[in-house]
């Protein structure tokens, strides 16, 4: 299969929502990450995300849609679903609610659950697409499973290029981090921390989080102890590097070969991340290792560091 590289302005949004109406998979930007989006309510294209990334079927995904009140189509919004998502939408927060029976959403996308997960995405072109396309689009992020997530256009190309129709280039992600997933269907559970700081959405809660901690039956891949995974090894909370060691910095890091954010900044940390990572992997080369310095755990740092360890954990 050739991939199509569709350009940010009409031509390619007429194109991506074409594809994507007839079955297609097309990369789009988020704010975030980049989706690998199919239409939610068709089986055959959802099938074919779980078959471009190599993702194991038990794993649910995330339906995006343009607004709170299309989301209330596909799921039951309590009263502080609501309040989340009218204070955090559009942004890098996604819900997990109670289906809406008979809401029309392929079973495969909620991997056959009573809930679902659902965001509302602020990048504009994200937004325009799915305006243009006028209904829910399930996107993973767009890389093969268990590898390090794409926040540009030429990263999906690497892992998708010749098994997805087409890659919408809407430049680099400015978040970097996944949304941060928040489970609604029962007691507030943080899911996965990512793009809205746990602070904050205890803040508007009014009280601390639950988190989901069972490496043994993940509900969410990103939960899974190896993913993210570059080739070369990597050590964390490294200030002392190692010969052999491609270090990469945060704050002042004298002799490190690459920086997470030279102001020691969580934000700009969390924008570099993904592709600090694919740097590093290629600047260790194949026998090399990484090793990152420490980073702090408050804010975007606790999601920073989430993402690192499993990079960093033991492979099978
Ligand atoms: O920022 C993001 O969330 C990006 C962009 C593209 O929106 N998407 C993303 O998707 O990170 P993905 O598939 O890589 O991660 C979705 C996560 C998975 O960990 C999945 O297990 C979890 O959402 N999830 C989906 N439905 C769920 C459900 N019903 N209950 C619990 N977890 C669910
Ligand atoms: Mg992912």
């Amino acid at each position: 299969m050739q991939t199509e590289a569709l350009p940010p302005d009409e031509t390619g949004l007429s194109r991506a929502a074409a594809i994507l109406s007839a079955g297609g998979l097309v990369a789009f930007p988020t704010e975030t990450v980049y989706g690998l989006g199919a239409d939610a309510r068709s089986d055959f294209a959802v099938a074919r995300i779980f078959d471009a990334k190599g993702r194991p079927r038990f794993n649910p995904l995330i339906v995006h849609v343009t607004d709170l009140a299309t989301a209330c189509k596909y799921a039951h919004f309590s009263e502080t679903a609501t309040a989340l998502a009218t204070r955090f939408w559009p942004g890098p927060l996604t819900l997990v609610l109670p289906l809406r029976d008979g809401c029309g959403l392929s079973p495969l996308v909620t991997a056959g659950l009573a809930t679902v997960a659902i965001r509302v995405p602020a990048h504009p072109l994200a937004r325009a697409l799915l305006g243009r396309f006028n209904g829910p689009l399930a996107a993973p992020s767009a890389n093969p499973s268990g590898k390090v997530s794409p926040t540009r256009a030429a990263h999906v190309a690497t892992g998708l290029t010749g098994r997805i129709e087409a890659i919408l280039d809407g430049g680099p992600s400015s978040v970097g981090l996944e949304s941060t997933i928040l489970g609604l269907a029962g007691e507030p559970t943080l899911l996965r921390p990512g793009g809205i700081a746990t602070e904050a959405l205890e803040a508007a809660l009014g009280h601390p989080l639950s988190r989901y901690e069972n490496a043994q039956k993940p509900n969410a891949p990103g939960q899974l102890a190896s993913h993210y995974a570059p080739d070369a090894p990597i050590r964390l909370n490294v200030t002392q590097p190692e010969t052999g060691e491609t270090w990469v910095g945060f704050g002042p890091c004298k002799g490190a070969a690459l920086t997470l954010s030279a102001t020691a900044n969580l934000i700009e940390a969390a924008a570099n991340l993904f592709d600090t990572l694919r740097r590093a992997d290629a600047l260790a080369g194949p026998k090399g290792r990484i090793a990152f310095a420490p980073i702090p755990e408050t804010g975007l740092g606790r999601a920073i560091n989430d993402r690192l360890k499993r990079a960093a954990a033991p492979r099978d």
